[in-house]
C-alpha cells in the first residue's frame, strides 16, 4: 500500500514538474499560408514578440511601415535575422514615379528593431540634379542606365528622363529609409546582393529590399526588484550606460527564449542532477525506507490473508498497472493498450527477422506501429505468468524512471 502511494506520488510529481517545464517555452505564431513565421516575428498579440510585428493577410505576410505603406515579404531567414520585401515598382508605365511615392518610399520606424541591411543596391530613377552632389553613382555609364533600358516598364516610364543613380544601402543615412521625393529621385527599384564589381550584368534579378531585425536585449530596469522575473540576472548599467537586467557570471543572455542561459553546464539534465544530488539522495533514502516499511507491513498482512483476499489483491495490482498505462506519462505521450492484431501487424506476425533479443521471460521484437512509431515488443513465453508479470512491471519501472528524471530537475 505504502509502496503504491509512493509510486503515485512520484508519478504526480513527474506530471507537475514536466508540465511546468513546457509552459516556459516561447510561442511561435502559426504559419501564414505556406509561410513559416519564425519566433520573434509576431502576427497576433498572443504569439511571437510584439516588437516584431508583421501582418498575415490572405495567406501572405506583409511588413507595415510608417505612412501606412505595406510591403510583401518574399522570404525570411530567421538564422541571420533577415527578411526580404518586394519594392512596389512603378505606379504606371507612363510617369516615372514609384507606386509608394505618396508615402515617400520605405520608411521604417527607428524605434522598432528592423533596419535596412547593407546588402541592397538601389537604383533611383527620375532624379533631380541635387542628387549629383551626393556620393552616388549618377554618371552616364552608371549601371542604372542598363536597368532602365532593359526593363520594359522602366524603359517606358523612365526612359525619357536621363538622370538615374545607383547606390548601396547600409550607411547611417539609409538604415531606416529608402526615400523617394521630387527633390531627389521619384522612382526606385532595389536588388539584394547584386554583384556590380564586374560592370555589366547579364540579367537583372528579381527586385527586393533586405531588412534585418535586431535580437532583443536584456530588459531595462531601474531597481534590482525589476529583475525579479529574469532568473540569474542583476540590474546593472550596460556599456552604453543603460541599466539592464544583465545575466550573472556563468550565464549568458539568450534573446530567443528571454532567459539567462547557464553556459557552464549547457546540458541542464546533467547539471541539475549534479547540483541537486543531495535532495535526490534524500528522496531515494526516503523512498527506500517507505518501501521497506511497506514490504514489512505487506508481508505481515499477506501471511494472514486467505486465498480469496490474495486474488483480489492481485486483481487490484493489475488494475493499478492498467491505470498507470492509461495515465499520460511525463513525455506527453499517453500510454495505449494495443490489440493482439495491431501487435501482430507491427511485428510482421512476430517474424524471426524482427527479433532483437531473447531472455528467460520470452523474446523482444522490433515493431512498427500504424503511425510509423518504431517500438520494441516483448512477448512472454506462453504459460509463463512470471514473464508476463515482469513485462507489466517494466511498464511501471519506465514511469518511475521518467519520474526520477523529473524530480531530479524540480
Ligand atoms: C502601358 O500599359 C498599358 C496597360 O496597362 C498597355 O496597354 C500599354 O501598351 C503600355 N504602354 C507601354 C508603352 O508599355
Ligand atoms: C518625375 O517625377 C515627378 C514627380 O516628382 C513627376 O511629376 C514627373 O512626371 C516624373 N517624370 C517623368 C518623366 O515621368
Ligand atoms: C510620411 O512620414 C514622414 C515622417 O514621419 C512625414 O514627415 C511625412 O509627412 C509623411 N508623409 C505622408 C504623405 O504621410
Ligand atoms: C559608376 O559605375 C560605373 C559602372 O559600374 C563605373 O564604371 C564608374 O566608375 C562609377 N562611377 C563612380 C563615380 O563611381
Ligand atoms: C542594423 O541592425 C544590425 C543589428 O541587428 C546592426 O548590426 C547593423 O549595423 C544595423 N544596420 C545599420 C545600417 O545601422
Amino acid at each position: 500500500m505504502e509502496n503504491r502511494a509512493a509510486s503515485l506520488l512520484i508519478l504526480t510529481m513527474a506530471i507537475l514538474c514536466c508540465a511546468g517545464r513546457t509552459a516556459a517555452t516561447v510561442k511561435r505564431c502559426p504559419d501564414c499560408g505556406h509561410t513559416r513565421v519564425p519566433y520573434l516575428l509576431s502576427t497576433s498579440p498572443d504569439c511571437g514578440n510584439q516588437q516584431y510585428k508583421v501582418r498575415c493577410n490572405a495567406g501572405v505576410l506583409w511588413l507595415d511601415t510608417l505612412n501606412s505603406s505595406s510591403y510583401l515579404i518574399t522570404s525570411i531567414n530567421p538564422l541571420t535575422q533577415r527578411l526580404i520585401i518586394r519594392p512596389p515598382g512603378l505606379a504606371n508605365n507612363v510617369t516615372c514615379m514609384a507606386a509608394d511615392f505618396k508615402s515617400q518610399g520605405i520608411l521604417l520606424d527607428n524605434n522598432l528593431p528592423f533596419n535596412i541591411s547593407s546588402s541592397n543596391t538601389v537604383i533611383g530613377m527620375n532624379c533631380s540634379n541635387e542628387m549629383l552632389t551626393f556620393s552616388q553613382n549618377c554618371s552616364s555609364n552608371s549601371l542604372c542606365h542598363d536597368y532602365v533600358k532593359r526593363n520594359l516598364m522602366a524603359a517606358s516610364a523612365c526612359g525619357k528622363f536621363p538622370l538615374c543613380c545607383l547606390y548601396k544601402t547600409g550607411g547611417s543615412n539609409n538604415a531606416y529609409k529608402i526615400r523617394v521625393r521630387k527633390e531627389r529621385c521619384s522612382a526606385y527599384v532595389s536588388f539584394v546582393n547584386l554583384d556590380t564589381s564586374s560592370g555589366a550584368l547579364s540579367s537583372w534579378p528579381e527586385p527586393g529590399v533586405e531588412i534585418m531585425w535586431e535580437l532583443p536585449q536584456e530588459p531595462e530596469c531601474k531597481l534590482p526588484i525589476d529583475c525579479g522575473d529574469l532568473m540569474n540576472s542583476v540590474c546593472l548599467a550596460d556599456r552604453f550606460g543603460q541599466r539592464r537586467c544583465l545575466c550573472k557570471a556563468g550565464f549568458q543572455w539568450d534573446p530567443i527564449n528571454a532567459i539567462c542561459h547557464n553556459i557552464e553546464c549547457p546540458n541542464w539534465r546533467r547539471c541539475k542532477r549534479r547540483k541537486k544530488l543531495a535532495p535526490l539522495i534524500g528522496g531515494l533514502v526516503f523512498a527506500a525506507v517507505a518501501m521497506l516499511i511497506g514490504a514489512i507491513i505487506g508481508s505481515v498482512v499477506y501471511k494472514r490473508r486467505d486465498q480469496n483476499v490474495e486474488r483480489s489483491a492481485h486483481f487490484s495490482l493489475t488494475k493499478f498497472r492498467e491505470d498507470m498505462l492509461n495515465a499520460n506519462n511525463s513525455a506527453g505521450k499517453s500510454a495505449k493498450i494495443f490489440t493482439g492484431k495491431e501487435i501482430t501487424r507491427a511485428t510482421n506476425n512476430f517474424s524471426k527477422d524482427n527479433v532483437l533479443g531473447s531472455g528467460g521471460f520470452g523474446e523482444v521484437f522490433k515493431g512498427v506501429l500504424d503511425d510509423g512509431t518504431i517500438t520494441a515488443v516483448k512477448r512472454a513465453k506462453p504459460g509463463n505468468t512470471k514473464g508476463m508479470d515482469q513485462i507489466l512491471n517494466e511498464g511501471l519501472t519506465h514511469l518511475a524512471y521518467e519520474a526520477y528524471h523529473c524530480s531530479s530537475n524540480s
